[in-house]
């Protein structure tokens, strides 16, 4: 049987890379011909809620549904022990991507949320006692929140929240000065999905490795928009979710470090996680598959890695200076509006959240919605972050690869017309 469930690099950029988006590095992107969902003359401005799919990982899932569908890592017929070797292949391509050491310190879970779930539940309900100390920030997702106060109920361990600096960043001269030998784990946001707001990570992990604690970043939002080395980083442990990454929803990732992972107990119990299991006694296999109990999401995770080809034969460099100068167009454009309230900083990766002065969000995005501009509206999974930001909600625009200036003028054009209707 001849079988390749994922495609390889060159054959994406011959095949499904558009040409604009090739060679020419200065020159803006021009991909949108990539994507069959974003229609001629519709501004998808939500990519931080989820990327669009390019035709690459829609033929990456179709081949792997179609002509090369089986489960993985329990058959004996050829079919399936090449299935297992395109899987096992995905997990080296996520490792390259994110340079972590070795591909078992990838672990293919379900979204961010699982992954920051399982060290939480896994590595915290073992390693943190009453007494000890989480440090937070103040504009976490609750994703990397709420695992957090659970494991805390369970344990005893208390959360302290960073605070922000005036522009959004999280203020990590304050962080230092909170930080105890009582706290264990730093959990922050690499990039913020509500301000764009890029973490200096370097420093966190240096902070919180100088008190002995493990950092934990959540990279939902720094994946698809910056390169991301997890060892030059020094990091512990990267949570990320495959689709925001341009690839199928279902399938996240967990780096993290193999001796911390190897100490770790699993979350869930099942089949393919484990060694051996009789009534008296079960024993775990090693990471990563003690972690991945049952059929994991086969088809997702070859999707994934047809997403990592398609965005590194663009290149991550060229991605993060495309969406911040969108978005430093947009602000500029928003900020000569006088109704309009902008946060975040001024060089935030790819997403700029805003306000209209006596206009709820949900407003604006119903009218911008009829001027086919899709933005998102509301707390955007962050409600702490809201109530520093003494509102309920924010409109957002969120940039991706496939976006231009003509979607900048068409959601500037929106929000003007937002302004005339509520006068
Ligand atoms: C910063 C951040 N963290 C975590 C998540 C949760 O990701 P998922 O729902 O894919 O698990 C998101 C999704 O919006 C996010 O933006």
């Amino acid at each position: 049987m001849t079988m390749l469930a994922t495609p390889r690099p060159a054959e994406l950029r011959s095949a499904t890379l558009s040409r604009k988006g090739r060679g020419d590095e200065g020159a803006p992107l021009d991909l949108v011909s990539d994507f069959p969902a974003i229609p001629a003359g519709w501004a998808y401005l939500d990519t931080a809620a989820t990327a669009q799919k390019p035709r690459a990982v829609i033929e990456a899932i179709a081949r792997a549904y179609g002509e090369t569908y089986a489960t993985v890592h329990r058959g004996v017929y050829q079919r399936s022990a090449e299935m297992t070797l395109a899987f096992e292949a995905a997990r080296r391509r996520v490792a390259g991507f994110i340079n972590a050491a070795v591909p078992e310190e990838i672990v293919f879970l379900r979204g961010a949320t699982e992954a920051i779930n399982l060290v939480a539940s896994s590595w915290g309900g073992t390693q943190l006692k009453p007494g000890d100390r989480i440090l937070l920030s103040q504009l976490e997702h609750h994703s990397n929140i709420v695992p957090w106060q659970m494991v805390a109920e369970r344990t005893g361990a208390v959360i302290d929240v960073a605070p922000l600096d005036p522009d959004g960043r999280i203020d990590l001269d304050a962080a230092e000065a909170m930080l105890t030998e009582r706290h264990k784990l730093v959990a922050f946001a690499h990039v913020s999905n509500v301000l764009g707001s890029v973490l200096d990570a370097r420093r966190a992990a240096d902070m919180a490795h100088r008190v002995g604690a493990k950092l934990l970043l959540d990279g939902c939002q720094a994946l698809p928009r910056l390169p991301v080395d997890v060892q030059a980083i020094g990091c512990d442990f990267y949570a990320c979710s495959g689709h925001k990454l341009y690839g199928p929803s279902g399938p996240g990732v967990l780096g993290g470090r193999a001796a911390l992972l190897e100490a770790m107990p699993p979350m869930h119990g099942g089949g393919a996680m484990i060694d051996q299991v009789s009534f008296a006694r079960t024993t775990y296999a090693p990471p990563p598959a003690r972690f991945e109990a049952g059929t994991p999401h086969v088809v997702g995770v070859l999707g994934l890695h047809a997403a990592i080809d398609y965005v590194e034969a663009i290149g991550l460099d060229r991605i993060h200076a495309h969406e911040t100068a969108l978005v430093a167009e947009a602000r500029d454009a928003l900020s000569s509006l006088n109704s309009v309230r902008l946060f975040g900083p001024a060089d935030s990766a790819g997403i700029v959240s805003f306000a209209l002065e006596g206009v709820h969000p949900h407003d604006i995005g119903t009218i911008l919605d009829e001027a086919q501009v899709a933005i998102r509206a509301g707390h955007h999974c962050a409600q702490p972050l809201m109530a520093h930001l003494g509102v309920d909600a924010t409109a957002r625009a969120s940039f991706g690869v496939y976006n231009g200036k003509a979607d900048v003028a068409a959601l500037v054009r929106g929000i003007e017309r937002v302004a005339r209707i509520f006068g």
